[in-house]
Order: structure tokens, then sequence, then C-alpha cells
């Protein structure tokens, strides 16, 4: 069988894809898969008519990818792929809409408001008031559509508002303004289809500031706990959220959630992220490891998971 690797492409997020990508390639190469690396930024309907794949392996993260396009395309051809199919990539790529189905399942979530750059002249101050009374301080800002903490800010004084307001406009007519979650950041890698695995929490801890672009994607700049140490009722309820959060949007495969849990021990759900990273710094991959599944493992249940 041929696996095309689709790679790239031309999200804010092109440079984490190749990397995730070229990850992928090698592992399936090493075990003797016949594999294609496509780009869909290098037109992707010629490359899917001249390589004839068996399988997509999508390793694409963000717009055009991670957001249901491509899995239209793909299955308008006839090629099964990896990951979740077009709902679920569209819904989970876009966290307002994530999380109005989470709200609606009581799947808990921070208090939200949803800003569109068309409404925001002129009414900046009555916008302001709005937010820091409904939502208090500090709150997030982040593009609605949008990965790997692009366009994020962590906003602690009203002055800050402005400027963060731009910045995430910068990615997107349309930003989500988050309550912050004081507390601890995790997340919970999951792998399967009907019943899916439940793998390791991990507890993000960044060495300085916020889980941002940066401390991503810059190694050594964030300590990772996996499994998280957490009291154990409280463990069993983020694993119970983030397994609600990876059903309620259908996903399919692979996926990793991401919450916050407060000094009360309360976690929040943030959002659902349907084609993880899997670079040398990701952490699908680390949770993988810890329960024996290798690197090279992870990636041959996921191509399994897209053929059942
Ligand atoms: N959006 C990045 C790739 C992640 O969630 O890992
Ligand atoms: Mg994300």
């Amino acid at each position: 069988k041929k696996i095309g690797v689709i790679r790239g492409g031309k999200s804010a997020e092109r440079e984490i894809s190749l990397k995730t990508g070229k990850a992928i390639l090698d592992a399936l190469n090493r075990q003797g898969y016949t594999t294609v690396d496509i780009d869909p930024a290098n037109d992707l309907h010629k490359s899917l008519y001249q390589e004839d794949i068996d399988i997509a392996f999508i390793a694409l993260h963000g717009r055009f990818g991670e957001d249901g396009t491509i899995q239209g395309l793909l299955e308008l051809e006839g090629i099964p792929y990896t990951g979740s199919g077009v709902l679920s990539s569209a819904l989970a790529m876009d966290k307002v809409m994530s999380k109005r189905i989470f709200n609606n399942l009581n799947i808990d979530t921070p208090k939200f408001a949803v800003l569109k750059a068309d409404k925001i002249e002129g009414k900046f101050e009555e916008i302001e008031k709005n937010l820091i009374d409904n939502l208090g301080l500090p709150i997030v800002v982040k593009p609605a559509l949008e990965g790997s903490s692009l366009g994020l800010s962590i906003v602690k004084n009203k002055d800050e508002l402005i400027g963060a307001i731009k910045e995430a406009l910068k990615y997107d007519q349309e930003l989500l303004v988050e309550e912050f979650i004081p507390g601890k950041e995790i997340t919970i890698g999951l792998l399967g289809n009907k019943s899916p695995q439940v793998l390791p929490i991990i507890e993000i801890r960044p060495k300085e500031g916020v889980y941002d672009f940066k401390s991503k994607y810059t190694k050594g700049m964030t300590d990772f706990i996996i499994p998280a140490e957490l009291p154990d009722e409280v463990y069993k309820k983020a694993e119970s959220l983030a397994l609600k959060a990876y059903q309620a949007l259908k996903c399919r495969g692979m996926g990793r959630v991401d919450l916050r849990i407060n000094s009360a021990e309360e976690a929040y759900v943030l959002e659902v992220n349907t084609i993880p990273g899997m670079t040398e710094t990701s952490l699908l991959p680390q949770a993988a490891e810890v329960v024996g599944i290798d690197f090279d493992q992870l990636v041959v249940k996921i191509l399994e998971y897209s053929l059942e």
C-alpha cells in the first residue's frame, strides 16, 4: 500500500506541520511502508492523481488541513485518511463552535465571549467594559481558528486589551475571549475510534511565563510531568472530561484535549486538537511512550484506525 503523507500546506502552522510530517514519514519508512511526501501548497489535486495513493496520512495543522477541507476532498476522491472526519475536524478547529457544543453537553469550559472584526470599530469602550464585567481579569484573547497559541495573549490589565485584540486579528476575523483559569495546564491524548484509549495526563510547566509558541517548540523550555500529579478524583474527572469532549466532537483516530485545572481542582476543557503535533517536543508521542507505545507504533496505530 502506498501512503501519502500530506504535510506543509498554507496555514500559519506550516513549519510545525513540516516537522510533524517528517517524523511520520521517517517512522513509516523505517517500517518498510511505501510513502510519498505531498505538500498541498504545491497543487494537491495533481499530486493525488499522479501519485495514486491508497491512504492519506494527514500531517497538517491549522486551516486547510486540520479543519475538514482536505478531509472533504479525500472523501470525494474515496481515499481513506487518518484522523477525524469533515464535521469533527471543522468543529474542533473552530474554538467557538466547540465551546458551544461543550456548553450544550455540560462539558465544563471557561466562560467566553465572541468578538467579530467588523463589529469592533467605534465600540471599543463598550466592548471592553462588557468583557471585563462578564469575564473579569485576566482574560485570554485568541483567534477562533488557530493553533500553536498563534495570536494568543493573556490580558492582565485593561490597557493591554486593545493590543491583544489587534494581534489576534492578524490571524482571524473572529476572536474568542475567554475567562483565564489560574492553576495548572494539562493535556490528554486519546487514540482510537469507538472506544478510544485515554493516554496518561501530561502536566505542562513552562519554565517561564505561559506555554506559548516559543515554549511549545523550543527544546528544554517546558517541563512535562507524566502522569500529572493530581489527586485521584481530579485525575479521573479530567480523563472523563477529555473523553467526553473527544466524543462530543465525534473525533476519530487520535486527538489531544487541552484543559486547565484551577486551585479548587475544577477542570475545564479549552479545546480539542484533531491533528496534534508529532514533533520532537510534542505531547501526544510523549504520553504514548509512557504506556509503551513508541513513535513508530503510534504512527502505525493511527494509520490502522483510518481503515476501521
Ligand atoms: N496545534 C499544534 C500542532 C498542537 O496542538 O499540537
Ligand atoms: Mg490547538
